[in-house]
């Protein structure tokens, strides 16, 4: 039976380890040509000992499956345009971005440093911006030249961007970052034959295994192991194939076994007065509304006040 993306061509970004690297096997199971970027940094973005990306090259061709490595920084220009010509020179063609690649530095706001807070905007905004745009540039001229584009590009988001996470402020910030950048590459780029959606994932990782070790730890039972980084991957893959035609601008949470269609800002209760209020005014009347508004989900991490 042919794989879901069979003669498609995948970046993923960030994909020596973790997620990425569960993307990038589950696409080349799937018959997709695999580019596995990843930098080799630390937990917290600092340089580390080498790429990962090599090694899943390797496993990947072990299963016998293609894949090329790229060791770049997706947050540059440099990194970021190389990372698509690595595509086209190994494989003449690009069908799908994976933007996954980022880390973190936790701090509360008090405490958080300006190099913090500019490293982590950097390498998930920006690490998102550059790739998506170099991408993007190759299929509007694919469309242009009159060849048929059903590209993918899948963002990563997280539930830190979608409600808030209590020591994540820049982490948080930067992840609802990315569910904007979504919506306007879905908006801007459907005309050229390009779908893009967002996932906000949960999954045991090096980002994640010390933080929340009992929550992420693998059942001792041999049971269904949810917090497996390879449970996230199946939506992610189709997602990224033909398959998931029409399906563009939407965020999706997805952990374990579960995945479910986030339903995004929209107008709650209102009030028009049809000119302007008195600050008093305006209070009594958000007092009211906010009365007959849905109450907020809680921030992650926030007990009570
Ligand atoms: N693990 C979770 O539960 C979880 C939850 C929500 C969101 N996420 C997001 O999922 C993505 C993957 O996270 P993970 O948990 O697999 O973490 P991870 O640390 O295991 O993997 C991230 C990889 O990105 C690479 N990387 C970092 N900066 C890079 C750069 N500038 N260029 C290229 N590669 C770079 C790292 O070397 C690393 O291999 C991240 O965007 C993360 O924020 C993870």
């Amino acid at each position: 039976m042919a794989g879901l993306c069979e003669g498609r061509v995948v970046i993923v970004t960030g994909a020596g380890r973790g997620l990425g690297r569960a993307h990038a096997l589950a696409f080349a199971a799937e018959g997709a040509r695999v580019v596995v970027n990843d930098l080799g940094v630390g937990l917290d973005g600092l340089p580390g000992p080498e790429s990962p990306a090599a090694q899943v090259v390797r496993e990947i061709e072990a299963l016998g499956g293609e894949a090329v490595a790229h060791g770049g920084d997706i947050a540059t220009p440099q990194g970021a345009d190389s990372l698509v010509e690595a595509a086209l020179d190994a494989f003449g063609r690009l069908d799908t971005l994976v933007n996954n690649a980022g880390f973190l530095r936790d701090r509360m706001l008090v405490n958080l440093d300006e190099d913090d807070w500019d490293a982590v905007m950097r390498v998930h905004l920006k690490g998102h911006f550059l790739p998506l745009r170099a991408a993007a540039a190759w299929w509007r001229a694919e469309a242009k030249a009159g060849r048929p584009v059903a590209a993918r590009a899948v963002n990563t988001s997280s539930g830190a961007g979608l409600l808030g996470s209590v020591g994540q402020g820049n982490y948080s910030a930067a992840k609802a970052g990315v569910l904007g950048l979504t919506l306007v590459a879905a908006a801007e780029m459907g005309r050229y034959g390009v779908h893009v959606n967002a996932i906000a994932p949960a999954a045991r990782t090096r980002m994640t295994e010390r933080a929340f070790a009992q929550t992420m730890a693998a059942p001792e039972d041999g049971g269904f192991d949810a917090m497996a980084p390879e449970n996230v991957s199946p939506l992610v893959v189709w997602l990224g194939a033909d398959a998931s035609a029409g399906v563009t601008g939407r965020v999706f949470e997805t952990e374990g076994g579960r995945i479910t269609v986030m339903e995004g800002w929209r107008p709650g209760p209102t009030a028009d007065r049809g000119a302007r209020w008195t600050p008093a005014e305006a209070g009594e009347a958000a007092v009211k509304l906010l009365a007959a508004a849905e109450p907020p989900l809680p921030a992650y991490g926030s007990g009570p006040a």
